[in-house]
């Protein structure tokens, strides 16, 4: 069978981008339907003109991701079961041209985003799914005093339209909090409180973002920043990583509006950007007249030396804008954050919010703001700081313990690492399936919520590793399995899935 891709070796777009991207349309726009064995690599490398390499690594994205499944001595073949967000994404599959007839009732919906993954897919009891705080150490009591004192005092705050920057307490808070914790010198107008960094992206975007803008980001790097702007019609830029961080050097010379990275922990490799990568990075968007878009979403959790200040805190040119989050330190359920920009931004920033919904929740932003106040926040910062460098510890013990000299990244901070997997294991996305048939949840990058442009020096072979949600028990437990999976032992009998 002929797949008909078409590639242009003249484009910016790696061969490995262009077959990926054609191929999930393809099958997103129901041309090769569930079922639809796909052909081997080489004959498809054949058709193409590329390399059986290049190929593979397609496949194993488009397995990652959940578009095609592989089964031994059967091959490999459309997903039957497409993901939720491959579904959602289905649905407007191009963009509708004037001359466009309705369907089945309605026009075509012009909008061509995808969502990342926010969740793993599947309820797993062993689940090493990235980013969840612990979920027994949500600081339940506390809150429910803080909600109720803030309600015996909300006034008129509760029926009133209130600033859209955010609650004026609030803000303070963070503004001093970034300067003891990330060396940020900040006026609270310069905050603008949002749900989630998510949130802070699309503000970003709304300000920068116009079809065809060049926005550079890491590569691999988050799937909810690269989807994002992807849906604003950016035209993304790869730029490579390794363990200082994005690889400066490598920007391009001028054209770009924004560059995304995540300095403290990348996502998610989990590298730490070098102080000398920092002061590059800052003196070429200086150069260029781009913006930074700093991603701090979980440097709250350094384990080992004083964490780097933030790339905002060495900014002396007004180049960078900061997203923060309460996501990984208190818990996604909030969707608390905040953006903070260079004060000639404050404004249009404060316009936007106003235009997307007219300001954050008054009560979640009164009690934030006194959790932050009263100490209470950094206490449970302390506590949790403690609690997941514990497990971090064991998750490396584990690893090392049945597998050896494991080539780990990410270790310093965070909440997840990297597993490099050596040459002579399967691949990511096998020993995730592998995993998987134990009950044990661990993820490739296409899985793991990365976005993987393909080519990079980690596609394939690197599998990520959240330790933060699970207790010891749980982390030596599933380890065990993986190794039992390794060495060819049958299936332990499925454990029931924790439920909190
Ligand atoms: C790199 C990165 N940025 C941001 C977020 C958090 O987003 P939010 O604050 O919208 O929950 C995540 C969550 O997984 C992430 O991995």
């Amino acid at each position: 069978m002929e797949i008909p891709i078409e590639l242009d070796h003249g484009s910016r777009q790696s061969l490995q981008g262009q077959i990926f991207e054609q191929f999930r349309r393809l099958i997103l726009g129901g041309r090769l339907k569930p079922g639809t064995p796909v052909p081997a690599s080489r004959a498809l490398a054949e058709q193409l003109g590329a390399s059986r390499n290049t190929v593979l690594l397609v496949y194993d994205r488009l397995i990652a991701e959940g578009y095609l499944q592989a089964r031994e001595a059967i091959g490999t073949y459309v997903s039957f079961d497409l993901p939720e967000t491959c579904l959602a994404a289905s649905r407007p599959v191009a963009t509708p041209s004037p001359d466009q007839v309705e369907t089945s009732g309605c026009l075509a919906i012009p909008f061509l985003g995808r969502a990342q993954a926010v969740v793993s897919a599947r309820r797993l009891a062993f689940d090493f799914w990235l980013g969840r705080p612990d979920p027994h150490s949500f600081p339940i009591k506390t809150w429910r005093r803080l909600i109720n004192k803030a309600l015996a005092t909300a006034g008129a705050r509760l029926t009133e339209y209130r600033d859209p920057g955010g609650l004026p307490e609030l803000r303070e808070a963070i503004a001093e909090h970034l300067g003891a914790a990330r060396g940020i010198s900040v006026s609270p107008e310069q905050v603008i409180i949002t749900a989630g960094s998510q949130e802070g992206l699309n503000l970003v975007a709304r300000l920068f973002v116009r079809d065809g803008t060049l926005v550079a980001t890491e590569n691999p790097c988050y799937q909810g920043a690269a989807f994002l702007f992807e849906s604003y019609c950016a035209k993304l830029v790869p730029v490579p990583v390794n363990e200082a961080g994005l690889n400066v050097e490598q920007l391009p010379k001028d054209g770009v509006m924004l560059v995304y990275v995540t300095p403290s922990h990348q996502y998610p490799m989990g590298f730490t950007l070098s102080l000398e990568r920092r002061l590059k990075l800052i003196d070429w968007a200086r150069r260029c007249g781009a913006y930074i878009v700093e991603d701090d979403y979980d440097s709250d959790f350094r384990y080992r030396g004083s964490p780097l200040t933030a790339l905002m805190g060495l900014d002396e040119h007004g180049c960078v804008m900061y997203l923060g989050t309460f996501s990984k330190s208190i818990g996604a359920g909030l969707r608390l954050g905040y953006l903070v920009v260079p004060k000639a931004l404050a404004q249009a920033a404060r316009t936007v919010k106003a235009l997307l919904d007219n300001g954050h929740p008054w009560l979640d932003q009164a009690v934030m703001g006194e959790f932050i106040r009263s100490g209470c926040y950094a206490n449970h910062l302390r506590r949790i700081r403690h609690l997941y460098s514990e497990r971090r510890d064991c998750l490396v013990e584990e690893l090392r313990r049945h597998f050896g000299d494991v080539r780990l990244s990410g270790l310093e901070s965070g909440m997840h690492l990297a597993w490099h997997l050596p040459e002579h294991y399967p691949s990511a996305s096998e020993l995730q399936n592998l995993a998987l048939r134990q009950g044990v949840g661990i993820y490739s990058l296409g899985s793991g919520a990365a976005y993987d442009y393909g080519g990079c020096d980690y596609s394939g072979r690197t599998v990520v590793l959240g330790f933060s949600s699970l207790d010891e028990y749980q982390i030596r437990a599933g380890i065990q399995r993986i190794a039992d999976a390794l060495a060819g032992l049958p299936a332990s009998p499925a454990l029931p899935v924790a439920t909190y």
